[in-house]
């Protein structure tokens, strides 16, 4: 199959999250399936121009009323994909739109104001690529409310001719974003009036981008399957339950994967001695080395706690990092831990983080991005806490069980899916699981924890083997997206 990815991110070149990672490494796992993938994103500021090749020429874009937007194109291919297949990936240059720090807005302007704007422009640039090369797509996959209007040209309007049995297949990575604007934007995406409706973007007199999406979509689906069932009730629909009930069996749950290549102790190259489920010894070293990066006492007989963070209510950080009695002031005055964060987001959570670590001797936060740290952090913990609010999947508890750490988790979405709670009698479990987002179940869980590892050593290590033996590769989640290719009408033997 021909598949184009439409995308805003894709790791090494742009990320702010999870989608990110998801894109890339599913690419490359179709094309080890055989199947040909390019992605297209936009040039943002950050992807330096002069490591691309360019496209001859310019290309233009029609954005309604007789405006047509040019840009150029550039090209590299993915590192890490299959030499005899290799994916490639297309960049949008558009000095205005994308010419920018930021690849949704900057700290102090989240959202830019032009923002449907320019990806309406990008989900349009999408087509226009494709009658540039010469090549068209059997399956344009969209992710998130940046690439939803893919769906919705393609229904309504570009599904002709090379493109005439072309279908379009929209993952929601979460649904807490839909790019929802003043409906005055509605003029830049130059579809006709009545596709206001008809497509699915009316939504209280605004447009609603993810809305139509998934209206439209020919295909659509979620990144875990207990995320897919919340999503279709009031509690985690965010409003959209009943446009996701109403595309019945059209809309399922897709697991995402790892990338073992990037995200594994047996070949981490950020870690100070790699390790392996048969030969555990490089973990303690990796625990060393974060103590001492993050300047806490080298103590290596008490647990440390883990996290790695958007800083934002989706995660929970609100209940842990807020004034009540149980959150993280709590844990780490009672407990025996070192307790280590990662993050950035919200200006309240980050200021309250730099507070507690000067408050506390065994809590320190780095506020800032850091792969190197991200995995120093997965390696040498020897819990991952995740009190996420929802999780429509969540990478790091994965990465965590790959890396012998035990993920601490809110039951919920791609949590519930990948983590199995500890039995206390039996010893069975991957990690330790509570219900209710409250700071003082957050407060217990990590106590039951934290009991564990001081109370039953053995438990935790055979725990900590059955992680790491987990098979999260991206392959057998790959085969289901070709499935879904299948049943939104691709034909291919
Ligand atoms: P989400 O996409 O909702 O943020 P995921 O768990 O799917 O959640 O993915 C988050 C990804 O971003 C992981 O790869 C995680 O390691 C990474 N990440 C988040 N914050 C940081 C940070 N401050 N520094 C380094 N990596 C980070
Ligand atoms: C989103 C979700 C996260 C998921 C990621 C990749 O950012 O919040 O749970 O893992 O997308 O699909």
């Amino acid at each position: 199959m021909k598949i184009l990815m439409v995308s805003s991110e894709a790791v090494p070149f742009a990320k702010t999250g999870g989608l990110a990672d998801a894109v890339s490494a599913l690419s490359i796992a179709l094309a080890r399936l055989g199947h040909e993938v390019k992605i297209v994103m936009p040039r943002y500021y950050g992807v330096d121009k002069d490591v691309l090749s360019p496209l001859e020429g310019e290309m233009g874009v029609p954005m309604g009323q007789g405006v047509e937007e040019w840009c150029a194109v550039f090209k590299t291919e993915l590192p890490g994909s299959p030499p005899a297949l290799p994916v490639e990936v297309f960049f949008i240059d558009h000095e205005i739109f994308f010419g920018r720090d930021g690849v949704y807005g900057t700290p102090a302007d989240p959202d830019f104001g032009d923002n449907p704007r320019r990806f309406a422009f990008f989900s349009r640039a999408a087509f226009q690529l494709c009658y540039k090369l010469q090549w068209f797509p059997d399956v344009f996959h969209a992710h998130d409310w940046p690439g939803a209007l893919v769906s919705v040209f393609l229904k309504h309007g570009l599904r002709y001719g090379p493109l005439e049995k072309s279908v379009s297949v929209l993952t929601i990575h979460n649904l807490g974003y839909q790019g929802v604007y003043h409906k005055d934007n509605f003029a830049y995406t130059g579809l006709d009036w009545n596709v206001y409706y008809e497509g699915g973007f009316e939504d209280w007199n605004m447009i609603n981008m993810l809305k139509a999406g998934i209206c439209c979509a020919d295909r659509l689906n979620t990144v875990s399957r207990t995320y897919c069932e919340e999503t279709k009730g009031e509690a985690y629909g965010c409003r959209l339950d009943g446009a996701l009930r109403s595309r019945g069996e059209c809309y399922c749950g897709i697991l995402n994967g790892v990338d073992a290549d990037l995200w594994n102790p047996e070949k981490d190259a950020y870690i100070p001695q790699r390790y392996s489920a048969a030969a555990p010894g490089g973990k303690a070293a990796a625990k060393k080395e974060l103590l001492r990066v993050f300047g806490l006492p080298d103590n290596p007989d008490a647990p440390t706690l883990g996290m790695i963070t958007r800083l934002v209510g989706q995660k929970g950080v609100g209940e842990l990092f807020g004034p009540s009695y149980g959150s993280a002031y709590s844990i780490c005055k009672e407990m025996d831990l070192n307790f280590v964060l990662l993050g950035t987001g919200e200006s309240w959570c980050e200021n309250e983080l730099r507070h507690l670590s000067s408050e506390l001797s065994n809590f320190k936060a780095h506020i800032g991005y850091s792969e190197k740290l991200g995995h120093l952090i997965e390696a040498g913990s020897d819990f991952f806490l995740m009190p996420s609010r929802y999780e429509p999947c969540g990478l790091n508890q994965m990465y965590s069980l790959a890396y012998g750490t035990l993920p601490i988790v809110r039951n919920t979405g791609g949590l519930a899916d990948t983590v199995r709670n500890y039995d206390e009698a039996t010893g069975e479990g991957t990690g330790f699981m509570f219900n209710d987002l409250t700071p003082q179940a957050i407060y217990n869980t990590v106590g039951w924890a934290v009991w564990a590892y001081y109370n039953r050593p053995e438990h935790i290590a055979k725990m900590r083997e059955r992680g790491m033996k987990l098979d999260f590769s991206w392959e057998s989640s790959a085969r289901k997206y070709v499935q879904m290719y299948r049943d939104a009408g691709v034909y291919a033997p």
